[in-house]
C-alpha cells in the first residue's frame, strides 16, 4: 500500500474500549491507515484477538490492559506508550458504559458512579496522562465518542445522557485549552449502533448505524488538513431504527 493509503504511518494512536464494539472497529480502521494502534481495555484476552486480527490483516496492534476509571491504570498506560514509543498523536476516548431501562430516582449509586466514573472521569484521567506528550510534540487529535443522547432526554437513562452532555461541555472547553498546542479536540456524537452496548430495545437494528460509520468519521478528523478543524460530528442512522 502506498503513503497516500497509509497517511497515519509512524503514528501511534491509543484508543480506549478497543476490546470490542465501536473501538474495535475503530482501532482497525486506524491501523489501516497504517497507525500502530494500542488497544485499551479491561479484558487481556478480547484485547489481544483484536490486535492478532489487524496484525493478520497487515497492520501494527498490541493490546495494553487499563481501566480508564483508575489513574493510576491510565498513567501506566501512558508511561508504557511513552517508553515504548515515544510519543503518541491519537487519542480515542471511546470506552464508556450505559445503564437504560429506570428511571434516575430507581438508579442505585452504584451505576451512576459506573457511568461518570467510566464516560467522564474516564476521559479527564487520558487526557490528564496523554495530553502532555501531545503537547511536547506540537501536534495531536483527541477523539471523544460521544452520543447522540448528548443532544436528547433520554427516558430511563438520565445519568448516561448527563454524562454525554458532560462529555460534550469538556470536549468544547479541552478543545480551547490545548487549540494552541495544535492538538484538535473534537467530538462525535452517534445515533444507535448496532454493538452489544445497550438492549436497543424496540429498534430495528437494520436500521441502525453501524460500527464502521463512526469508525468513517474517525478516520475523516484524523486525516483532515493541517489547518482545518471539525471538531463536532453529529451521526444519525439514514431511517430511524
Ligand atoms: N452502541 C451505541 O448505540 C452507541 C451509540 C452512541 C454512542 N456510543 C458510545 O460509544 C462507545 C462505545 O460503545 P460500544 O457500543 O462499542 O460499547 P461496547 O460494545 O459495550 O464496548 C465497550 C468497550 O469499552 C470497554 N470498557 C468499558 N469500561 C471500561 C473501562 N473502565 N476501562 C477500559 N475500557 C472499558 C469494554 O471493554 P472491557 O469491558 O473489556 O473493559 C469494551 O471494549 C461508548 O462510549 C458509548 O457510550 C454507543
Amino acid at each position: 500500500m502506498d503513503i497516500a493509503n497509509r497517511p497515519l504511518d509512524a503514528q501511534i494512536a491509543f484508543v480506549t474500549g478497543a476490546s470490542k464494539g465501536i473501538g474495535a472497529v475503530i482501532a482497525e480502521r486506524l491501523a489501516s491507515l497504517g497507525a500502530t494502534v494500542i488497544l485499551c481495555g479491561r479484558t487481556a484476552a478480547l484485547l489481544e484477538d483484536i490486535a492478532k486480527k489487524i496484525r493478520g490483516d497487515g497492520g501494527k496492534a498490541e493490546g495494553v490492559v487499563c481501566d480508564v476509571t483508575e489513574l493510576g491504570s491510565v498513567e501506566a498506560a501512558a508511561e508504557w506508550v511513552r517508553k515504548n514509543h515515544g510519543h503518541i498523536d491519537i487519542l480515542v476516548n471511546n470506552a464508556g458504559v450505559g445503564v437504560f431501562g429506570r428511571p434516575l430516582h430507581e438508579l442505585p449509586p452504584e451505576s451512576w458512579d459506573a457511568i461518570f466514573n467510566t464516560n467522564l472521569r474516564g476521559v479527564y484521567y487520558c487526557i490528564r496522562s496523554f495530553a502532555p506528550m501531545m503537547i511536547r510534540t506540537g501536534r495531536g487529535h483527541i477523539i471523544n465518542i460521544s452520543s447522540i443522547a448528548s443532544k436528547n432526554a433520554v427516558l430511563n437513562g438520565a445519568a448516561y445522557s448527563a454524562s454525554k452532555w458532560g462529555l460534550n461541555g469538556l470536549t468544547y472547553s479541552v478543545a480551547e485549552e490545548l487549540r494552541g498546542h495544535n492538538i484538535r479536540v473534537s467530538v462525535i456524537c452517534p445515533g444507535s449502533v448496532a454493538t452489544e452496548f445497550s438492549p436497543h430495545t424496540g429498534k430495528d437494528s437494520s436500521k441502525m448505524l453501524d460500527p464502521q460509520d463512526v469508525a468513517h468519521a474517525v478516520a475523516m478528523l484524523v486525516t483532515q488538513a493541517p489547518n482545518s478543524f471539525a471538531s463536532e460530528i453529529v451521526l444519525r442512522p439514514t431511517q430511524k431504527p
